[in-house]
């Protein structure tokens, strides 16, 4: 039995070396015997050292990319045994290449789990830091210090997240699992375990009184909310104290919610939406893969929209799709599932493109806007457009889209996608049906929404309109080829 010592901590490289040497050396994985070092005090740092690399013309061992992505996340899981468990599926994926489809299958569903609990602990670090200001020298930039307790190692996978969003102040992130830092130059990542630091100001006040602000009594689902905010984190939230009394006050503040009637917005509102309308999208560094981006995309707050969707509707499909679609925004159904066009509009968009011979599972499927507008309305909640500054607003999440995917063919579905995508307004008709030439040799094609067909009263027209959308799928697949 070989005896491996890792330090872990999230050391993707550390796990893959090793396991690459042991892997040409034909050293199965019952014969290992892994240990993280950091987690067994006292624990006499002794290993049996790795083979030796093997020959230059040896062929070394492959995988899929869903292996990759799934053994960069795992191996932040705080489970000692992700180490042993990674290598296994190492070996049994040359088997099986399409092991990880198993879900039944025992060792992939470990890691599945394990995959998750680390997205999700990625996705609580992105919504639960709270930064305070520390002493700065003289004339320099402000400081800002956070202290997050994270159950796995996720704060090297986090880091670039905040360096995009606070880029303009220097900050550290401290958690008993490492540390980042920004300086406006450099990101340092360090594995070492932090103390907890000694910090409070004035910010704790303003947290409290943007949280009452926001909390909505009407929308109260203590439930849900807990699961969105567990206990655990609550320690270090300066909002936390205030929820029991909310919560307690509820009932009574809906009631005289309901009393007092409905308002019409102040006078400023619609100023301030033109404002946002005309405001330019900031400058940010593109995340680096798409499922960064999704994990990012998760936490977006940057328009109202954010407030009352279940959740952020991003895009689906493979980073080298050679078609975009864009449609409006995700609908009711979206909104709850979490994915784009799956309710009545999907089904008429799945109908057309599979009449076509186009398999959607090849396709990048998206919105121009990736949060669910609506007007509750008794138990309904009904669609509603989205303004051109939240079209503005969420055309950043497009651009990174397109910058990743780099589709041949990009579809506008309807009047907002063209918006997004051009930036301009434009009448659908004008540019409907021909391919249009756009920047990096990317073609533009312009289409009806399939929502807009299924809104048709006269069944006759509904047929030929019908028939037209279908023989633009037929275009865009011959654009494609
Ligand atoms: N309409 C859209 O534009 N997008 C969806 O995802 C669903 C309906």
């Amino acid at each position: 039995m070989r005896r491996v010592v890792l330090e872990g901590r999230g050391n993707f490289e550390e796990w893959r070396k090793a396991a690459r040497a042991f892997a040409a050396a034909g050293i199965l994985p019952h014969e290992i015997d892994w240990h993280e070092k950091s987690n067994e005090p006292g624990f006499a740092f002794q290993r049996d050292a790795l083979p030796p690399d093997p020959p230059a013309n040896s062929k070394p061992m492959t995988v899929p990319p869903a292996f990759m992505t799934l053994a960069e996340a795992v191996i932040c899981h705080s489970d000692p045994k992700r180490f042993s468990l990674l290598y296994s599926l190492l070996w049994r994926i040359q088997e099986n290449r399409h092991l990880l489809d198993l879900s039944s299958d025992e060792e992939v569903s470990r890691a599945r789990l394990m995959q998750k609990s680390v997205y999700r602990d990625a996705h609580k670090m992105t919504a639960f830091v709270r930064f305070k200001e520390v002493a700065a020298p003289a004339g320099g930039r402000r400081k800002f210090t956070a202290w997050f307790e994270p159950d796995h190692y996720v704060v090297a996978r986090k880091a670039s997240f905040f360096q995009r969003r606070f880029t303009d102040m220097d900050w550290l992130i401290a958690t008993p699992k490492g540390s980042a830092a920004w300086n406006g130059e450099r990101l340092t990542i360090s594995n070492a375990p932090c103390e907890k630091p000694d910090i409070s100001d004035a910010t704790d006040d303003l947290w409290r009184t943007y949280y009452a602000n926001i909390f909505n009594p009407a929308r109260l689902k203590v439930k849900a909310m807990h699961a969105e905010m567990p206990k655990k984190y609550w320690k270090n939230l300066p909002e936390a104290d205030l929820i029991p009394g909310l919560i307690a006050d509820a009932e009574a503040k809906v009631l005289a919610m309901a009393e007092r009637g409905a308002t019409m917005p102040l006078p400023y509102h619609n100023r301030i939406q033109e404002a946002a309308a005309r405001m330019p999208v900031p400058e940010m560094a593109p995340a680096g893969t798409l499922e960064a981006l999704r994990e990012d995309a998760a936490v977006c707050s940057q328009c109202p929209l954010h407030a009352r969707a279940t959740q952020t509707v991003f895009g689906e499909g493979p980073v080298d799709a050679k078609i975009m679609f864009v449609g409006e925004q995700p609908g009711d159904q979206e909104d709850l599932a979490g994915r784009p066009f799956v309710g009545p509009a999907g089904k008429v968009f799945d109908d057309a493109i599979a009449q076509a011979g186009i398999d959607r599972s090849r396709l990048y499927v998206t919105n121009a806007v990736k949060h669910f507008k609506y007007e509750p309305r008794g138990k309904r909640r009904i669609h509603q457009r989205p303004n051109l500054g939240e079209v503005q607003q969420c055309r950043w999440w497009l651009k990174l889209e397109l910058d990743l995917i780099k589709p041949k063919v990009i579809v506008a579905m309807g009047a907002t996608a063209l918006y997004s995508l051009t930036g301009e307004k434009q009448k659908l008709e004008d540019l409907r049906g021909r391919p249009i030439a756009m920047e990096e040799g990317r073609m533009l094609f312009v289409t009806v929404h399939p929502s807009y067909l299924l809104r048709i009263p006269d069944e006759e027209r509904k047929a030929r309109e019908l028939a037209r959308f279908r023989q633009d799928m037929n275009l865009i697949k011959g654009l494609a080829a």
